[in-house]
């Protein structure tokens, strides 16, 4: 089995290490080789993504990807940006289907921002579409106007586009996902506005009558993101395109405490995936040592899940975060009063202790 590690920028670099010593003592016969990506492979070869990178992760059944990006990239044109990188991945790969779980642990019910009632036993699986949409729709660009409101002045358009099976490929995984959870779909559109988002509607609807025993609604994102704040255990599984979906996965893992515990996978038709933390590279509290690499330990075991066919050693893992946690073991972000304060390295060494 072989795995492309590309640990990135940030905090990325400190995280993934703890999640390759976790994938070591496992004692599985896994090939893992490590490769630049982001703004620290285009510090090395001007590139983000570099070819060599890229095939790495082609010929790897799995990828383990830690974060990239940093604010000293900003002012770099667009496609040497760091985070073209995870982009070129997902649609070189196909990566089409990308699964956010937002699961509340019950030691760190007191993190989340909202009252404990409401999120303890949270646990929804966010379906996020994400090769198409307005995150890779053409055209694109800047131009000047020559009609609209104010012709001859500068202005800048993105197109928001869909495909038929690009909604059904979509619309499969999240039936068939809440076939193994409590059989219960939301889709969230934006229908009333956007003609995309109406054929979205119209697909999810067509592709669910294959499926009479999940039930299906419906739901505007703007009803969504109240809706989830409001009474978050109404979902079990929400699918979404991909710019509503990168938005609603950032807000439903603060209903969990901590965005540093949130795993996620990105899949292509053929199993292969990419897993990465769902937070990003956190260049505030690089280097410090005090990132939780419990995110990316849990990606570790999504990918021996979906990716390399290990169900019982991702079980294993998923039991090894529920020990450390109940031993009271906190990073900075899941810290709170009572509770013992751990660096990154001492998070891994405890969860590769308790394995
Ligand atoms: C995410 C991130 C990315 C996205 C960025 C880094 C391009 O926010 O994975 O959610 O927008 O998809
Ligand atoms: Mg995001």
């Amino acid at each position: 089995m072989k795995i492309a590690v590309l640990p990135g920028d940030g905090i990325g670099t400190e995280i993934v290490a703890e999640a390759v010593k976790v994938l070591n003592v496992l004692e599985l016969k896994l090939e893992m080789e490590t490769a630049l990506v982001g703004g620290a492979a285009y510090e090395a070869y001007g590139h983000p993504l570099p070819e060599a990178t890229l095939k790495l992760a082609k010929e790897a059944d799995a990828v383990l990807f830690g974060a990239v990006g940093d604010w000293k990239y900003d002012k770099l044109d667009r496609p040497l940006r760091p985070e073209q990188a995870i982009l070129g991945l997902r649609k070189n790969l196909g990566l089409f289907a990308n699964l956010r779980p937002a699961i509340c642990y019950e030691q760190l019910v007191g993190a989340s921002s909202l009252k404990p009632e409401l999120i303890s036993g949270l646990d929804i699986l966010i379906i996020r579409e994400l090769t198409g949409d307005i995150y890779f729709g053409q055209p694109r660009g800047r131009r000047i106007a020559s009609d609209g409101l104010f012709p001859g002045t500068e202005e800048a358009f993105d197109t928001m586009r869909y495909s038929r099976p690009e909604i059904e490929r979509i619309a499969h995984v999240a039936f068939q996902a809440a076939r193994k959870r409590s059989k219960r779909v939301t889709s969230v559109d934006k229908a009333n506005v956007l003609e995309t988002f109406q054929l979205w509607k119209d697909v999810v609807t067509e592709v669910g009558t294959q499926y009479p025993d999940v039930a299906l609604d419906h739901m505007y994102v703007d009803n969504a993101a109240m809706q989830l704040v409001r009474d978050p255990k109404k979902f079990d599984v929400v699918v979404t395109g991909n710019m509503f979906g990168d938005i609603l996965s950032d807000e439903a893992s603060m209903l969990t405490g901590s965005i540093g515990m949130l795993p996620s996978a990105s899949l292509n038709a053929s199993k292969q995936g990419l897993y990465e933390p769902s937070h990003g590279s956190a260049p505030d509290i690089a280097g410090k040592g005090i990132a939780n690499p419990l995110a990316t330990i849990l990606s570790a075991a999504m990918m021996l899940r979906f990716s390399l066919n290990q169900e019982a050693a991702a079980q294993r893992i998923e039991a090894a975060v529920k020990t450390v946690l109940a031993q009271g073991l906190r990073t900075a972000d899941i810290f709170s009063p009572g509770t013992t304060r751990v660096s990154t390295l001492e998070m891994g060494a405890a969860v590769v202790r308790a394995l």
